[in-house]
């Protein structure tokens, strides 16, 4: 394996370069040890070196022109965040592509409308071109779809891929508002920007969905073909229509192919109440998928924002460091390796769980037999929040159903061992855990 160090030229300080940064240098021995190799940042470049960062910017050569990345001698990957589907964020990710150079980028205007036009150049010259953030954000769907279900027929991909219509969508059900009244109270919040268009017509779901159905079906899908609607039609009468209905609306980004051809459009849709893309709810993203032979699979997180996408840029910069080893083509680490510093490998022992308990004794029906149960949970200082007992039968044993607060695996396990041996208890206790999602 390497030992050289990983150089990195970064385009784009802005949301997510600012995130990548600080996440390389906050997790620089994590990456280190579970590369096995260094990642470093020896150029960066925006548009205005004076602006404030969230990093040190003198700790790093800067660039003037970002497409000068493509070339200059000390960088092995190319980091692309300045986004746009053209102007330097193109001629960067072309030139470093035709000079043979990995690129990374989270930038979906650009792939949706020269996805197609790079990829040829990538084959031609052997670099490698990745793109996980440029789709639903943190999480990681494009792995997913190129490498996990790689074996399968997909027949279909439906997602919930622009955040700000979701969470739009969202509050006018929770709120009963009209939509120009939601679209200023998430632009208030950060959650729509000063010029929403983009995601409110469609526009952004429409790339994203460029991209899975040209990265899913293996044909290049053309974003001017697609289908797109955007949610500004919507009323909170349709809200509350289709809820009557059963239904909640939610903008959808679906492509679908039986064999023959591809579907694919984006428009809002309803969707049954208690299916899982139905209750993906505020800004959050989620993907199913369909294929054969895997079934369905549902993937939801956060699409957008700094730590999620820097998550997933970070992500692809490990897979161009394993695939760029210049003593050859590495793999990841077959289990995790854990900075020392990070994560300790000792296994907690259960009896150091924490948690709440439900508990259901069998146990006859007289006198004083609650007092004996709730007496050696007293003397373990385990403190009870409910109680239920809905049945009563003198000449059979009764279910007793107690929640308990927070308490020690040990301490229940050592309460409810006494609790078992009571005469007037008839079975083992069941004892089942809790746990928050
Ligand atoms: N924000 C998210 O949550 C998110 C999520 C997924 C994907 N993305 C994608 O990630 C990319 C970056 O988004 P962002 O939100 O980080 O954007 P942003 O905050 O607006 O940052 C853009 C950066 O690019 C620089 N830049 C813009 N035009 C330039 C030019 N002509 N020459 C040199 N530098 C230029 C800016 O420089 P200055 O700082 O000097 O102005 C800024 O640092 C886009 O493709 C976007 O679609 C974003």
């Amino acid at each position: 394996m390497a030992t050289d160090p990983l150089r990195l030229g970064i385009a784009g300080l802005g949301t997510v370069g600012g995130g990548v940064v600080r996440l390389i240098e906050d997790h620089r021995a994590l990456l280190a040890e579970r590369l096995g190799r260094e990642v470093v940042i020896t150029r960066i470049s925006a548009r205005d070196r004076s602006r404030e960062r969230p990093f040190d910017v003198a700790a790093y050569g800067w660039v003037d022109d970002p497409v000068d990345l493509a070339t200059v001698d000390d960088v092995d990957v190319v980091v692309e965040l300045i986004g746009g589907s053209d102007g330097p964020a193109l001629a960067l990710v072309r030139g470093a592509l035709a000079a043979g150079r990995p690129v990374v980028t989270a930038n979906k205007a650009l792939l949706a409308h020269h996805g197609a036009a790079l990829a040829a150049v990538a084959e031609k010259t052997g670099a490698m071109l990745a793109y996980e953030a440029a789709v639903a954000g943190g999480i990681p769907v494009v792995k997913a779809l190129r490498e996990g279900l790689i074996a399968n027929r997909l027949t279909r991909i439906a997602g919930i891929l622009n955040g700000t219509c979701n969470y739009i969508l969202s509050r006018m059900e929770a709120t009963g508002a009209e939509f120009a009244d939601v679209l200023a109270e998430a632009q208030a919040h950060g959650y729509a920007e000063a010029d929403p268009a983009f995601d409110i017509e469609g526009t952004d779901a429409a790339h994203k969905l460029t991209i899975l159905a040209t990265l899913g079906y293996g044909a290049a899908v053309d974003f001017g073909q697609l289908h797109v609607e955007g949610i500004t039609s919507i009323t909170a009468d349709d809200i509350a229509f289709a809820r009557e209905l059963g239904y909640r609306i939610k903008l959808l980004g679906i492509a679908e192919s039986d064999g023959n051809g591809i579907a694919a459009r984006v428009h809002p849709t309803l969707v049954a109440h208690h299916t899982p893309l139905a209750e993906v709810d505020g800004v959050y993203n989620a993907v199913q998928i369909e294929g054969e032979p895997v079934g369905r699979l549902f993937l939801e997180g956060p699409g957008a924002g700094a730590g999620p996408t820097a998550s997933a840029v970070v992500a692809d910069l490990c897979y161009v460091a394993w695939n760029t080893d210049a003593e050859g083509p590495s793999s990841a680490p077959v289990y995790m390796k854990h900075a020392a510093n990070l994560v300790t490998g000792d296994l907690r022992p259960m009896s150091d769980h924490v948690g709440r308990f439900y508990i259901r004794l069998n146990v006859i029906d007289r006198p004083g037999v609650m007092a004996a149960v709730t007496e050696v949970f007293a003397r373990h200082a385990v403190s009870l929040e409910s109680i239920i007992q809905r049945k009563r039968d003198a000449d059979a044993p009764v279910p007793i159903v107690l929640m308990t607060h927070e308490a020690r695996e040990a301490v229940m396990q050592a309460a409810i061992g006494e609790i078992g041996r009571l005469e007037a208890v008839t079975a083992p206790p069941c004892l089942i855990r809790l746990e928050t999602m």
